[in-house]
C-alpha cells in the first residue's frame, strides 16, 4: 500500500542544472531506441567506443574446421576476454554456458554451406534470437552477387524490421564471394548497403584506402579477420582498420586457428582497447605465451 500520509513534495529540482542532450557514443547510433542502445553498449564498450567480437559462428558453413573441433574447449576458455561471442543459436546453445553471461552477437540467417558457396538464406525468428538474449543478430548480404544479392538484401531489411520491434540491433555481414572483388570500392559500395537498408553495424574487410569504407558508412564497421595470418600479420591488420576509423573486430580465425589463441586475443584486444602497437601488441602476446597462456 502507498502511504498516502508520508508523500513529501518535491524540493531540489536542480533548476540550475540543464539535462544532459549529449548523443550516443557510437556513430550514426544517437537515434535509436533505449534498448538497441543497451544492447550495443553491452557489444561495444562505451569507455572505448569499440569491440572485440569473438567470431565462432564458421561451422555453420564450414562444418567443424580447425580451431573449433570442441567449441566448449577452444571458445568458452578464452570468452572472457572478447566484449562480444558471435555464433549460431545450435552452437551456444549446445556450448556456451549461459552463466558466462556475454553478450551475444547471433548469426541469423542460413542456407549456405562451403559445398555450394552462396545460397537462398532464411532468416531466423526474432523470437528465438530474443530467448537468447541476443544482444545483436547479424545477417549477410551479397552485394555483387546476381543469384543472391536480392535476396540477401530482403533478409537484411526483414532482419532489420524484425529487429526493431525487440529492439535488438542488426550486423550487416558484407559477403565475399570467389568473383568478387576486395577493395574499397566494393566494400564502400557493400558497407554503405548495408547501413541504408538498416544495419546498425557493418562487418567487412579490411583493405587498401579503408578509410573511405569507414568515411561513408555512417555506422560503425567492424573487421572480419580472414585466413589465419603470422600474429604479427593479424595484429597489424587490426591496427591499420581502427587507425582507419573501424569501431573493432569480429575476428575468428586469427584467434582460435593461433597456437595461442588466449595470448592472441588478449594481444588484439591490446590494439583494440589500450592502444598497443602491433609490435607492443605481439610482445604482450610472446610474454602471455612464455607464461603459458
Ligand atoms: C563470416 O561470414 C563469418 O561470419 C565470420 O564470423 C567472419 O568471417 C569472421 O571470422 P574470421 O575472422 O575468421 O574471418
Amino acid at each position: 500500500m502507498a502511504d498516502l500520509d508520508d508523500i513529501r513534495d518535491g524540493k531540489d529540482f536542480g533548476l540550475d542544472k540543464p539535462v544532459q542532450t549529449e548523443g550516443y557514443f557510437l556513430k550514426g547510433c544517437s537515434h535509436l531506441d533505449w534498448g538497441t542502445k543497451d544492447r550495443l553498449s553491452r557489444i561495444f564498450r562505451p569507455d572505448t567506443g569499440r569491440t572485440v567480437m569473438l567470431a565462432f559462428d564458421h561451422g555453420f558453413i564450414m562444418g567443424p574446421t580447425s580451431g573449433l573441433e570442441r567449441v566448449d574447449l577452444n571458445i568458452v576458455p578464452i570468452a572472457q576476454y572478447a566484449d562480444c561471442l558471435m555464433g549460431c543459436r545450435g552452437m551456444i546453445r549446445a556450448a556456451i554456458p549461459p552463466t558466462l553471461n556475454k553478450p551475444i552477437c547471433l548469426r541469423a540467417d542460413a542456407g549456405s554451406s562451403i559445398l555450394t558457396e552462396l545460397n537462398h538464406n532464411v532468416v531466423i525468428d526474432i523470437d528465438d534470437a530474443v530467448r537468447l538474449n541476443a544482444s545483436a543478430i547479424a545477417v549477410m548480404v551479397a552485394v555483387g552477387d546476381p543469384a543472391t544479392e536480392a535476396g540477401t538484401i530482403a533478409n537484411l531489411y526483414h532482419a532489420v524490421d524484425i529487429g526493431q520491434k525487440s529492439g535488438v540491433p542488426v550486423l550487416g555481414v558484407t559477403a565475399v564471394g570467389k568473383d568478387m572483388a576486395r577493395d574499397a570500392t566494393y566494400f564502400s559500395l557493400a558497407s554503405r548497403i548495408c547501413a541504408e537498408n538498416g544495419a546498425n553495424v557493418v562487418k567487412t574487410y579490411f583493405c587498401e584506402g579503408f578509410e573511405k569504407v569507414t568515411a561513408s558508412c555512417p555506422v560503425p564497421i567492424v573487421i572480419a579477420g580472414g585466413k589465419k595470418l603470422p600474429e604479427l600479420e593479424a595484429l597489424e591488420l587490426a591496427w591499420k582498420a581502427i587507425d582507419q576509423g573501424a569501431a573493432g573486430v569480429d575476428m575468428g580465425r586469427n584467434v582460435f586457428q593461433s597456437d595461442h589463441p588466449a595470448a592472441m586475443i588478449q594481444a588484439v584486444s591490446g590494439v583494440v582497447h589500450d592502444g598497443l602497437t602491433p609490435e607492443q601488441a605481439l610482445e604482450l602476446f610472446d610474454t602471455l605465451k612464455a607464461d603459458g597462456v
